[in-house]
């Protein structure tokens, strides 16, 4: 069947990706932390923003979608979240989504967790791919990362600074998720109902940490590297830190991770070009805000920065109703991997054409001919 009629919405992908990849890489992908609290509260929060249509007035333009972001024009207010491990839901899963970024021109951002090597994605999509940096405690580390990545190519470094420890996802501990995948009984027998899931997995080979191996000592267990990786990240970010890599980037610098207003202005004031509201898709803390509650007051410290933000988006309309509470632009993380997921190579081209048509819709309903004129047409519960 035509995949535009297969998958008219990222509900349909997301159905069709859980039928394709093992329970423990659907559970690491979709879960949160704690019981899920804070992924549930990032859609509750979103459904919670109405659009009251606006048909009778003179905005007879048709809606445009594309944005100027950091010096370059996108074809879309959005961009392909970092997925670290992404190789282990779907094989290439960063590959296939690089390509689909360049041709639909939109930025994708690369993990520090990608389980493929940066130069590759840099080759992918020379103009488009952003590369994401959770920062160690040793500060050797991060400049040998930051140096490759510049010479990479990259014109985006992304630094993600919600990580002060390393997170507990309980569906994950219990799993024994690990990179490879372990092969226990459990798994094996959760792989063998997912034959298109192994057969791609065996073809693509043992997904690794290409960022990280080098600084890794040779020959560790796989249970000694998790505890090694996360040990390095211990610590909480600190402005001097964040400062330091500042001086050590000369290109655009993008801070993710945040909630509070005040770390919106201290980012400003150290020269950022960009912060990303986010609450790491509900990942990290459980009792966590979601990045729309917290638009408002960071709108007011962004000054010229651009003011990004994520957190359960899966359709054009909620593209919308970020860009409605203040956001400039924002990024999807989970939509894309289902995209990929249950088409491979195309899913990320089907996820962007469709938030691109809903959003379309979205703005034309609500009498919008720029994202900026969507703030007139809101309506929130409680209003
Ligand atoms: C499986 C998974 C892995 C993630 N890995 C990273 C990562 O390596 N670096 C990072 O900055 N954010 C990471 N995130 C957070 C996303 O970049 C993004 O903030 C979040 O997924 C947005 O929510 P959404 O998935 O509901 O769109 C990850 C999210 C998921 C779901």
């Amino acid at each position: 069947m035509d995949p535009t009629r297969r998958y008219p919405s990222v509900w349909y992908l997301e159905q069709a990706a859980r039928r394709r990849v093992p329970r423990f890489c659907w559970e690491y992908l979709t879960g949160g932390a704690g019981r899920g609290g804070a992924v549930q509260r990032n859609r509750t929060m979103l459904d919670a923003v109405r659009f009251v249509p606006r048909l009778l007035d003179d905005a007879a333009d048709r809606p445009k979608l594309s944005v100027d972001l950091m010096g370059r024009r996108y074809d879309a207010p959005f961009g392909i979240a970092p997925i670290g491990l992404g190789g282990l839901v779907w094989p290439h899963a960063a590959e296939y989504l690089a390509a689909s970024a360049r041709r639909q021109n939109i930025p994708f951002i690369m993990s520090s967790y990608a389980t493929v090597a940066m130069e590759r994605i840099a080759e992918i999509a020379p103009e488009h791919a952003w590369f994401q940096l959770y920062a160690f405690n040793r500060p050797e580390m991060d400049a040998a990362i930051v140096a490759r990545a510049e010479r990479a190519g990259f014109e985006v470094l992304v630094v993600t600074v919600d990580l002060p420890t390393a997170t507990r996802r309980p569906h994950d501990a219990r799993n024994g998720l690990a990179v490879p995948p372990g092969m226990d009984l459990e798994n094996l027998a959760q792989m063998v109902v997912r034959p298109r899931w192994a057969v791609a997995m065996l073809r693509a080979g043992v997904p690794r940490f290409h960022t990280l191996l080098p600084h890794v000592p040779a020959g560790m267990s796989m249970a000694d590297l998790g505890t090694h990786l996360a040990s390095l990240h211990e610590g909480h970010m600190t402005l001097e830190h964040l400062k330091a890599l500042r001086d050590a980037w000369p290109r655009k610098l993008v801070v993710k991770g945040l909630y509070h207003a005040a770390d919106v202005a201290d980012c400003r004031a150290l020269g950022a070009d960009a912060v990303v509201m986010s609450n790491h898709g509900g990942r990290h803390v459980e009792g966590a805000p979601s990045a729309i509650e917290m638009l408002e007051a960071a709108r007011a410290e962004v000054g010229s920065m651009a003011l990004i933000a994520d957190g359960g988006i899966r359709s054009g309309l909620d593209v919308a109703r970020f860009a409605a509470r203040g956001a400039d632009f924002v990024l999807c993380g989970r939509a894309f991997m289902f995209g990929v997921a249950a088409m491979g190579e195309r899913g990320g081209d089907r996820v962007a054409e469709i938030l691109k048509g809903e959003l379309h819709q979205a703005m034309a309903h609500a009498g919008a001919p720029a994202l900026a004129d969507l703030t007139g047409a809101l309506h929130t519960e409680g209003d």
